[in-house]
């Protein structure tokens, strides 16, 4: 683990000190989020006349690691999630199809088309509802907390599990395990009927920052998939879900593609 973390921690070190060199030679550039947060943590300490302002090399380092964790599995795996349950329920690839071609025709995804995809806006809903890549939202108290009626002392651990929210027959229904997307037809807060049961972005101060990012990286490629290809679930896939650390296909997602 600690040879990794050295490997990890050195990898993202150079190409920060690449951009810094850059960056102090007036060689910016700023159409990253590492570039923009060099950038403005370069103007902090600059203005303050201070290097104690500012993000140190090391807070920067560990930004990196977060964004890259938080923000590569997560969007990554909801894809598979989305394709394999589209090559399941043929019905709706060719729903979500027909919306694209009738939004986007053959061009390539731009902003306010994107914002059009109402099927697809559905689909992703059920899809995170089922197969949520974060599972649990954790949170350690520091200090003794009341919560409701309950006090919890420091050092507890307090886990809430997003599958078992996501798969309560109370809330959802006795179709819970079944993929239908029109339950989400009216909003959210309609289905939840304004209770916090659906969390695959967690919720409250600390809710996802990277949401609509994904939202929308996840329209461009299932768009341009669409657009190109239909696809079928594989005989050989083999359903098993697993939570380490983002819940992903174990045995991978045999789909099989075919060119449109
Ligand atoms: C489908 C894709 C994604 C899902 C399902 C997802 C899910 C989540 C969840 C559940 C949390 C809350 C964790 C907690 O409360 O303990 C979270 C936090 C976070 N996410 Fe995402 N995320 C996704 C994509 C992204 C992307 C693309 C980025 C970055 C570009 C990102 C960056 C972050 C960061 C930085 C946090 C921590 C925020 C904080 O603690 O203030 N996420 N995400």
């Amino acid at each position: 683990m600690k040879e990794i973390d050295r490997q990890v921690r050195d990898t993202i070190k150079s190409i920060i000190n690449k951009r810094d060199v850059a960056m102090k030679a007036g060689d910016a550039s700023h159409d990253d989020l590492l570039g923009i947060l060099l950038d403005s943590n370069y103007k902090e300490i600059k203005q303050k006349w201070n290097s104690n302002f500012g993000l140190s090399i090391d807070d920067v380092i560990e930004e990196c690691k977060l964004f890259y964790f938080a923000g590569q599995g997560t969007t990554g795996n909801m894809l598979v999630w989305t394709m394999i349950l589209l090559g399941q329920h043929s019905e709706w690839q060719t729903r979500a199809r027909e919306e694209v071609l009738d939004v986007l025709g053959d061009k390539k995804p731009y902003i306010e088309g994107l914002s059009h995809l109402k099927v697809m806006s559905i689909i992703f809903n059920e899809v995170l509802r089922l197969y949520p890549p974060g599972i649990l939202l954790r949170r350690l108290i520091h200090q003794e907390s009341k919560l409701g009626k309950l006090t919890l002392p420091e050092g507890t651990l307090v886990q809430i599990n997003a599958l078992i929210l996501h798969h309560d027959k109370d809330m959802w229904g006795e179709d819970v395990y079944e993929f239908k997307p029109q339950r989400f037809s009216e909003g959210v807060s309609k289905v939840t009927k304004g209770q916090v049961v659906y969390v695959p972005f967690g919720g409250g101060p600390r809710i996802c920052v990277g949401q609509n990012f994904a939202l929308l990286e996840e329209k461009m490629a299932l768009a341009m998939n669409l657009q190109r290809f239909s696809f079928e679930l594989s005989s050989s896939y083999s359903h098993a879900p697993h939570g380490m650390p983002t819940l992903q296909p174990q045995f991978g997602a045999h789909l099989i593609l075919h060119k449109l």
